[in-house]
């Protein structure tokens, strides 16, 4: 089989960056793409162009900068992922963000638009972008359709409550795309990571009020934060070909956080 060819988003650091690894390493060409720039609303940086530079060094890797949220923007990105490697074989949606700390009706609107704008509606365009680059491979066709969702998919987490609600909404998503995906060689998955020691979790902690991250080991019953490479284990998993008896699954990867 010729080398597969990825794009992933949400790339420039954490759980993102760590997949664009390890697709590398299993020989894939990988587009990376991050917004690579702050968000005017929500309180805590996001990756910068020097961490996307640092993913685009590695092997078989280039970046890309756009905003999930725009679709013109992930239809440039799909655009380039076929103009550079002649295809796409995995599309993967990685970039999250998050806000909260007090109850819904309390968060600045900006807040709670940030958080479903870029968790949902950001895994929905680039839907919308990739899944017909997935489709236009030949048959037979190996694509891959996943996000990363969330234990928040399944859990009422209070403060957390438009966070919850887009990542629930990921899971709706992925399994109706699986149904719609049918027999056309293309599947869609996610995988729902516990807490993941990243960036958003220090964010997590802070709305919290907890001292830091380390503080979310003790909910989860392997009595730890994850790595963000055990997580793209498992994704890297789902974006091979030997995943193709899986479609609409939400798979926790999450250290018992959800039982
Ligand atoms: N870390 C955890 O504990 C945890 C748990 C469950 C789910 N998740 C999910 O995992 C995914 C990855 O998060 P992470 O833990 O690596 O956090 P992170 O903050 O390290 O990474 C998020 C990345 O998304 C990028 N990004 C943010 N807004 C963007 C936008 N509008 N367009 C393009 N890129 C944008 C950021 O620059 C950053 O590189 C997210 O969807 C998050 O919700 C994380």
């Amino acid at each position: 089989m010729s080398p597969r060819v990825a794009l992933v988003t949400g790339a420039a650091r954490g759980i993102g960056a760590a997949t664009v690894r390890r697709l590398a390493l299993q020989g894939c060409s990988v587009l990376a793409v991050d917004l690579a720039a702050d968000d005017p609303a929500l309180p805590y940086p996001m990756a910068t162009p020097a961490d996307l530079a640092a993913v685009g060094a590695l092997p078989n890797v280039d970046t890309f900068v756009a905003d999930v949220r725009d679709p013109a923007a992930m239809q440039a990105a799909v655009t380039e992922a076929e103009r550079r490697w002649g295809g796409l074989d995995v599309a993967i949606a990685a970039a999250g963000v998050i806000a909260g700390g007090v109850p819904l009706w309390e968060v600045p609107p900006e807040q709670e638009k940030a958080v479903l704008d870029v968790n949902l509606t950001g895994v929905l365009t680039l839907a919308r972008a990739a899944i017909p680059a997935l489709l236009r491979r030949p048959q037979p066709r190996h694509g891959r359709f996943l996000a990363v969702a969330s234990a928040a998919a399944t859990r009422g987490l209070p403060m957390l409550a438009a966070y919850c609600a887009a990542k629930a909404g990921v899971a709706g998503l992925v399994r109706a795309l699986g149904a719609e995906l049918g027999g056309s060689g293309v599947t869609a998955n996610a995988v729902s990571p516990g807490s993941t020691d990243t960036p958003i979790l220090a964010e997590s902690a802070r709305l919290y009020a907890l001292p830091d991250a380390a503080a979310f080991a003790a909910q989860q019953p392997v009595q730890r934060l994850l790595g963000p490479d055990e997580v793209a284990a498992v994704l890297a998993f789902l974006a091979s070909p030997d995943s193709g008896a899986m479609t609409g699954a939400v798979v926790p990867v999450d250290g018992g956080l959800a039982l």
